[in-house]
């Protein structure tokens, strides 16, 4: 388990994308501690969401993390976009492209946290070379591209792996996890060693009166 408290972070993916700024300002009121914001290409992943500019508009919602997922390739141009944004941390991909190492140093030259994202059939060894670098790890529990998708129950062991990789580091480096989150799969992600979950359906499913609840549910405590 992660000595540090553990953090939810909503998956805007899941609101209603008619009323996105209402969306992010009621989960931030309902003791959210991270915005996760996914941006798809439809081309790195199967599935096109938004980009800078949709980030950028929903900046003065709140003051909360924004917790930027980029789901594209290539990632190094639009880097800047994204910290321009008001992106706080920005996590790519492990699998975007052959240039991974340069990908997080432009992100932490650019003055913004840097996270890597591994699918669940990518083995956690590529973190290493980069883990002192890194502001986060995203272990993702769902192949990326849609919310509402089932937990991937062998990513349990790769969530244990990278605990131990970033605890011999002595850093304190997030350890996040994505994907079919709920509070069953939620906990058992938080004994393994995550310490944020982002939560798309199991946040939103339940309407602007419900997600405080949702939320204390997912981090453990009852709502
Ligand atoms: C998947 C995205 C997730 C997604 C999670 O590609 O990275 O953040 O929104 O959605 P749920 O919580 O519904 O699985
Ligand atoms: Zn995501």
């Amino acid at each position: 388990m992660s000595k540090r408290p553990i953090r939810i972070a909503p998956s805007i993916l899941a609101a209603d994308f008619s009323r996105l700024g209402e969306e992010v300002r009621a989960v931030a009121d309902a003791g959210a501690d991270y915005i996760h914001l996914d941006v798809m290409d439809g081309h790195f992943v199967p599935n096109i969401s938004f980009g800078p500019s949709v980030i950028k508009s929903l900046r003065s919602w709140t003051d909360k993390i924004f917790d930027v997922h980029l789901m594209i390739a290539p990632v190094d141009p639009y880097i800047g976009a994204f910290v321009d944004a008001g992106a706080n941390i920005i996590t790519a991909h492990a699998e975007a492209g052959p240039h991974i190492h340069r990908t997080i140093q432009v992100i932490k030259a650019a003055g913004c946290k840097a996270g890597l994202a591994i699918n669940p059939g990518t083995p956690v060894e590529v973190i290493e070379p980069m883990i002192g670098d890194l502001d986060l790890v995203l272990v993702m529990t769902v192949n990326p591209g849609f919310g509402g998708q089932s937990f991937i129950e062998s990513t349990l062991a790769k969530i244990a792996r990278v605990r131990e990789m970033i605890d011999r580091t002595g850093r304190e480096i997030d350890l996040e996890v994505d994907g079919g989150i709920n509070p069953e799969t939620g906990a058992r992600c938080i004994e393994a060693g995550a310490d944020v979950l982002v939560a798309g359906t199991a946040v939103f499913r339940a309407g602007p009166a419900g997600y405080a609840a949702e939320i204390e549910a997912i981090r453990g405590r009852r709502g």
